[in-house]
């Protein structure tokens, strides 16, 4: 209790002086006499200054891979978006759907809100090369019997006709997307028979596509698993709903029901993907994976509705589900790159798209990084806007890595345990984009991969999205939320069930006496515990050693087994028997408190 409250006093003793003392060079004074909250600055200086360095770079990385005359998209047409001027290992000159729309949609968020007015008519080049690229015949069909889901097409504009993952449903989904927000800018400026004839039509076809395809499966957003996935599901549904929006503001009223219906049945079918214990969105109905993926933490950015609140239905940024899920996959990375070796258990680290990756190499990606921090930003807003924050039983075992002794419920931005939270969060978000930043080159390039051995760039170079990543997440940094898309009050229909395993948070804490180079482990029984693992065995925090401490989400009235290990270079030492072994309450949170035997 008292080191809890010394803890709330230096957080918000080092807010009060971040207020008083926005200079780094004021700052440098004030450190050593008040060292407590300088590790926190420190950070925050240095991502200050990666952010404005990096900017500009980033928004000449993007405009530089857009034909028809980026720097280093010679050949592309206008309005086409290379993904990379790589050639050879990987060869990604080509435009994929996908790459473009999310790159587009960050132009398009630039433009509309005023933060780059010159971008009209790349924005309107962009309108008008997907218009053709709908109609390119390929190796999916025709614009009406397929075609729209292929994934990728030469920069000309003609159709890639080797093997490859296909379809890809997302594409029209995020397309569509991208063209009703620039859409509902152009009616607020009195511009609305420029959408009824440049982009409806084209909109229309995505949107179309999306209602009557997307109970079919897909190739995943990694062009690797035929399945259903939840990004793309969570894309198609934003895309119906939008539409649907556009289409009543706009008087074409036909398709409305369509979309709607649709839209509910996706809402519905996204509530599925669910895992309660340990509590993380599985990112595909096939695969044979972990099901931890980036996928998951990229739909909670791009299904981002800053009126949305932290609403779990539409898995917002903020939300029980989705913060749980983001720590899940995260710890995913912790104990898998040599670069994330050493860090503490609630650090940020590199990330990548799903532990189990192997593509050229299997190494953290910048993009998804990023994407990590700007869920994080993300969530900051909200709490911001409606001023206060909530503990839930299923977000427990996420906020407990900031506040050991956090116990559930609502935290009004009055009170200091919102300080101490949200404080953290934000170093905790900053620390991501410090990962990126520590292992992007000095000429601020981004690739699409850093190796996971020794942070060095690899994969494609200059990856256009690689760079759009970066431009969303300064602005989340910033406070800039994009416009909202309709998904407040929206709710599951009755018909739908989605009955959920009962669980509850579990706090682990035991003590043990550890030399340097050692860490604890938790490992047990069940699923949630990594069934007796080693390798993936849970990582606890030395925040308050020598007692070492993790909570975990656990299925609710079901007998527990479990132990800790000490893992010494690889070496690893179990506790003594028997097993420790419990049974979990029927709700509340329970405390486990062990010593090392
Ligand atoms: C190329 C795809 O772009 C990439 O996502 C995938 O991992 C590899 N093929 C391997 O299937
Ligand atoms: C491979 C990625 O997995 C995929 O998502 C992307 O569209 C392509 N590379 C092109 O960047």
């Amino acid at each position: 209790m008292a080191s809890n409250i010394i803890n709330e006093y230096k957080e918000s003793a080092c807010d009060v002086l971040r207020a008083v003392f926005p200079q780094a060079m004021q700052w440098r004074f004030l450190i050593p006499a008040l060292g407590i909250c300088a590790s926190v600055f420190a950070q925050s200086s240095t991502v200050d200054s990666y952010v404005s360095t990096e900017s500009p770079i980033a928004k000449a990385g993007v405009l530089a891979n857009i034909g028809a005359n980026g720097v280093k998209s010679s050949g592309a047409y206008s309005g086409v978006v290379i993904a990379s001027p790589s050639t050879t290992n990987p060869n990604y000159l080509y435009t994929w759907v996908r790459d473009s729309s999310l790159v587009f949609k960050t132009l398009i968020d630039q433009y509309t809100s005023g933060q780059d007015t010159t971008l009209h008519s790349l924005v309107d080049d962009f309108v008008s090369a997907e218009a053709n690229i709908q109609q390119v015949i390929n190796p999916s069909g025709t614009v009406s019997t397929g075609g729209l889901g292929e994934p990728k097409f030469y920069i000309n504009e003609t159709a890639f006709t080797g093997s490859w993952g296909r379809p890809q449903r997302d594409g029209p989904a995020l397309r569509s997307i991208a063209m009703i927000t620039y859409a509902n800018w152009l009616i607020a400026n009195n511009n609305e028979s420029y959408v009824a004839d440049s982009l409806w039509p084209t909109i229309k076809l995505d949107l179309d596509y999306v209602m009557n395809n997307w109970n079919e499966t897909t190739f995943d957003l990694w062009e690797e698993v035929d399945s259903s996935s939840f990004f793309t599901s969570a894309v198609q549904h934003r895309a119906l709903r939008q539409g649907s929006a556009l289409a009543t503001a706009t008087g074409q009223t036909s398709v409305v029901s369509g979309y709607n219906a649709q839209a509910e049945d996706i809402l519905c079918f996204l509530q599925s993907f669910w895992s309660p214990s340990p509590g993380f969105m599985t990112a595909n109905t096939g695969g044979g994976r972990s099901g931890k993926d980036s996928n998951t933490v990229l739909t909670s950015i791009h299904t981002f509705d800053v009126n949305a609140g932290c609403d779990a239905t539409t898995f917002q940024p903020c939300s029980d589900i989705a913060l749980s899920n983001l720590k899940v996959y995260v710890d995913s990375f912790r104990e898998i790159y040599d670069i994330n070796t050493g860090i503490p258990a609630s650090e940020a680290v590199a990330t990548g798209r799903y532990p189990e990756d192997v593509y050229q190499g299997g190494n953290p990606w910048y993009l998804t990084t990023f994407a990590v921090a700007e869920q994080l930003y993300d969530a900051l807003i909200v709490w911001n806007n409606e001023g206060s924050l909530t503990v839930t039983d299923v977000s427990f075992p996420f906020f407990q890595q900031f506040e050991q002794n956090i116990t559930l419920g609502t935290y009004s931005s009055s009170t200091s345990t919102y300080s101490t939270l949200t404080t953290a969060i934000k170093d905790f978000a900053d620390g991501f984009v410090a990962v990126a930043a520590k292992y992007t080159p000095s000429d601020g390039g981004l690739a699409e991969q850093y190796s996971r051995t020794n942070g060095t760039p690899v994969s494609a170079v200059d990856l256009t999205w690689s760079y759009a990543s970066a431009l969303t997440v300064f602005n989340a940094r910033a406070g800039k939320a994009p416009a909202s898309w309709g998904a407040a009050s929206l709710t599951v229909s009755s018909a739908c069930s989605t009955s959920e395993a009962a669980t509850v948070p579990v706090v682990f804490n035991v003590n043990v006496t550890t030399t340097l180079g050692q860490n604890i482990y938790l490992t047990g029984s069940v699923g949630a515990l990594t069934d007796w693992s080693t390798t993936d065995a849970i990582l606890m925090s030395s925040a308050d050693y020598p007692i070492w401490s993790t909570a975990v989400t656990l299925l609710a009235n079901t007998d527990v087994q479990y132990k800790y290990i000490i893992v010494d270079n690889g070496d690893i030492t179990w506790e003594s028997d028997p097993n420790n072994e419990f049974t979990t309450p029927t709700s509340g949170i329970t405390t486990r408190n062990d010593v090392w035997r």
